[in-house]
């Protein structure tokens, strides 16, 4: 209609470009290339697309551990470092409570719970030649005995990019904690939400190279997008050449920040896709540097030295 009414004199003449053709581009993300539109624009607010990285700042720990250390007070000492995150890992409830929804950050939503620091030791009582025995059984991980902790309505309301779930291989639970991974997928990717299998590492397992292929590489065949463990000092290289889909590392306990930003660099040096990263940061004595310096290891191509001269130099500014 435009084109009958427009005088011929202040019509633009169409622009085929006949002789360009159409652009078939790939994508950056690591075994991400043949998923649906949604899911990799999700994943493209979690993972920056010019280095295919991410920060993910995770303080979701209360949801076994209540007010964890450093997140006794979320709005005072979290939101000050949401600004350096490509992506906040978190509980829901702190998301209604404490998170501005005019925020500009990816969601990683914590799908998976239901125990406690203090769930107690699955345990044995009877009698034995008579006399009344107790005993603890071995491999039973009480933290383990986890389910999923919200719907996909509910991860669609709070426009999450991923959904995290623990998976704790080699535990009594195994399996329950591979049926919540699976079901969360089947229910995610009807909607392009990316699900991140995050490893567990209860008292019966080792913390080794051997086992987080075995329990990285199952949770990426069973369908996860992203998968999270910890580094290891030996052959971590192999870890990540064999998982499919990117792997981001834990932080673990507080370390001293220059060893932290050591174990960040290595880990993307040796093809880790980033950081999921907590207590090292909100548990340093300068968070909020920190947080800036590992930003700086990860995206800007630091070496854990001048990160952390970074870090110390952002800290005696205060
Ligand atoms: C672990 O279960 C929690 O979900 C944390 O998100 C995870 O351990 C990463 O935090 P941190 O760097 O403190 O280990």
């Amino acid at each position: 209609m435009a084109d009958i009414t427009t005088s011929a004199a202040d019509k633009k003449e169409k622009e085929y470009f006949t002789e360009v053709p159409q652009q078939a581009p790939g994508f950056f993300l690591k075994g991400s290339h043949q998923y649906d539109w949604g899911l990799k624009n999700r994943l493209s607010r979690v993972f920056d697309p010019k280095d295919g990285r991410t920060v993910m700042l995770a303080f979701d720990h209360g949801y076994f551990q209540g007010p964890t250390t450093g997140l006794e007070r979320v709005d005072q000492t979290i939101l000050p470092l949401a600004p350096y995150a490509d992506c906040l890992m978190l509980t829901r409830g702190i998301q209604r409570s404490i998170i501005p929804a005019s925020t500009q950050k990816a969601i990683a939503l914590r799908a998976s719970g239901g125990t406690s620091m203090v769930s107690p030791f699955e345990e044995w009582e009877g009698e034995l030649d008579g006399k009344p025995f107790k005993m603890s059984r071995p491999g039973f991980e009480p933290l383990s005995n986890e389910s999923t902790a919200l719907t996909i309505e509910e991860a669609i309301r709070l426009n999450a990019s991923l959904l995290a779930v623990q998976v704790f291989v080699g535990s009594a639970y195994e399996r329950q904690s591979l049926k919540n991974l699976t079901d969360l997928v089947d229910g995610a990717s009807r909607y392009g939400i990316g699900v991140m299998g995050v490893v567990a590492v209860g008292r019966a397992m080792a913390r080794n190279a051997q086992y987080f292929r075995l329990a990285t590489r199952i949770m990426a065949e069973l369908g996860a997008n992203v998968v999270k463990c910890y580094y290891t000092d030996e052959d971590f290289e192999t870890i990540t050449s064999c998982c499919p889909v990117p792997i981001v590392i834990a932080g673990g306990k507080k370390l001293p920040e220059l060893d932290a930003l050591k174990m960040s660099y290595n880990a993307i040096q040796q093809g880790a896709s980033g950081v999921d990263m907590g207590r090292n940061i909100f548990q340093s004595d300068a968070p909020v540097a920190m947080m800036q310096a590992v930003r700086g290891v990860v995206h800007e191509g630091l070496s854990p030295e001048q990160g952390y001269e970074k870090y110390q130099d952002l800290k005696s500014q205060g």
